[in-house]
């Protein structure tokens, strides 16, 4: 798992002033560039579930880098993928939730009936900065009655104290 990691870290780069001066901008999309590195990515993503979140019924992703990876792992672990969107991309009737962003704000939405009540959810996404998106993503899924019982990212940015929001198990990849 070291070396996988290693590769996983060496494919990764890094943007400064992006998209605002001040904002070190990690960018994930040059592993997948390597399809030998996304498969030890996946890899490394499927065993912390297993090893964290045994019994997983559910993957919930986040728009839009959570849909990289949240559908390929929910297929492998053989339980339904569900999105969390922005605002206004969802159809029927939904649960939302606004939130803070690192640069902005958003609201998050959820279909209503997507993931049952009870069901054990593990939350999935690529990174944490300020840990805005993902407690909002907490707290959706918990207003349609799911217990999370882990979250998920590749990346943390620990000057952020994200962490320290999410009031779930979370385990990360990488830390910056
Ligand atoms: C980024 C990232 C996380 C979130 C982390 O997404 O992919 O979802 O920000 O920030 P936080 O911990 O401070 O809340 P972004 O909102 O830029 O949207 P995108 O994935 O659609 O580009
Ligand atoms: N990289 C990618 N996405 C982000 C970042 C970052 O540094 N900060 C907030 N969202």
């Amino acid at each position: 798992a070291a070396d996988k990691l290693a590769r996983v870290k060496d494919a990764l780069k890094s943007f400064p002033d992006f998209p605002k001066p001040g904002i070190l901008f990690r960018d994930i999309f040059p592993l997948f560039r390597d399809p030998s590195v996304f498969n030890d990515l996946i890899d490394l993503l499927y065993d912390t579930i297993k090893e964290s979140s045994p019994g997983v019924q559910c993957i919930v992703g986040l728009e839009s880098r959570g849909f990289l990876f949240g559908p390929l792992l929910a297929q492998k672990l053989g339980v339904p993928f569900v999105p969390i969107r922005k605002k206004g991309k969802l159809p029927g009737d939904l649960v939302s939730v606004t939130y803070d962003l690192e640069y902005g704000s958003d609201t998050f939405e959820a279909q209503k009936g997507s993931i049952l009540s009870g069901q054990k959810v593990v939350i999935i996404d690529d990174l944490l900065a300020t840990g805005g998106t993902m407690k909002a993503a907490c707290d959706l899924v918990e207003q349609l009655g799911a217990k999370v019982d882990l979250c998920l990212v590749v990346i943390e940015l620990a000057d952020l104290e994200g962490r320290k929001k999410i009031p779930k198990p979370l385990k990360t990849l990488i830390t910056f």
